[in-house]
């Protein structure tokens, strides 16, 4: 059975003090790893030193919400792979929709962010996800191929142990359209054949895909059930303790140790 996995993305929210906060108050609640969860937070790169402070020795790692796929050198404002890694990253999250529809991030550049990332010791959380027009056209299958092909080009199924997906379709983005669990599951089903074709059906079967958008307390559980559904990114949800921390508990509900 795999592990299920509920990361927390911060967006450009939160400041040092609410940030470290935020962190403490979850490393108290999870002070050690749960076999059956894993949970990661992603906080803007300021606050990733301290966030990374704050839940050093518990059950929560820390993740960076976006990384550069250069090496050090003369790049003004981009941010290495060595850096994350550096101040205590074990994840990175690529190829988010925002970091795809308002920064131009291409598929060709994501998959080269995701190698850059796996060859400097990430595990990157990889999103993808149809918009609202896409899925209305019956296009959600093509556009999530596209993404898929286009974004793992080059990472071998070797690179592939460090690889989470992430299914975000963007229409429920910060929408409070959840996707029905039905919907959610079809999609994470269609991508674990995609994986199944690409490489083969092991690591299809080994790979946790997760579905990420309004997820809340209140829907966290129904999604999390979804056999093809191996946990959530989640959004606005993961800057309130008091909605996060019952999503990893429906999650931990999933998996009693
Ligand atoms: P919301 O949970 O705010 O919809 O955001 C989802 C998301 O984009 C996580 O990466």
């Amino acid at each position: 059975m795999r592990r299920l996995f509920v990361a927390g993305n911060w967006k450009m929210n939160t400041l040092a003090k609410s940030g470290v906060a935020l962190a403490s108050g979850l490393a108290a609640e999870l002070p050690a790893s749960h076999p059956g969860v894993q949970v990661a937070v992603c906080p803007p790169f300021p606050y990733l030193s301290a966030v990374g402070q704050a839940v050093a020795g518990s059950g929560v790692e820390l993740g960076a919400q976006n990384a550069s796929q250069e090496k050090p050198g003369a790049f003004t404002g981009e941010i290495g792979v060595d850096m994350l890694v550096d101040v205590g990253c074990q994840w990175v999250i690529l190829g988010h929709s925002e970091r795809r529809a308002i920064y131009g991030e291409t598929d060709e550049l994501i998959s080269k962010k995701t190698a850059a990332a796996l060859a400097g010791g990430l595990s990157v959380m990889l999103c993808v996800g149809e918009s609202r027009t896409e899925r209305e056209g019956g296009q959600t299958e093509i556009v999530l191929d596209r993404q898929m092909a286009g974004s793992l080009s080059g990472i071998d199924a070797e690179g592939m142990k460090r690889v989470v997906i992430a299914y975000e379709p963007v229409w429920a983005i910060g929408t409070g359209l959840t996707a029905t669990t039905e919907q959610a599951e079809c999609a994470h089903r269609h991508l674990r054949n995609w994986l199944s074709t690409r490489y083969n059906s092991p690591l299809a079967e080994a790979t946790r895909i997760l579905y990420g958008g309004s997820v809340k307390p209140q829907n966290a559980r129904s999604l999390m059930e979804q056999p093809n559904v191996d946990g959530a990114l989640v959004g606005g949800a993961s800057l309130k303790l008091e909605d996060f921390l019952p999503i990893v508990r429906a999650a931990q509900s999933l998996r009693p140790v």
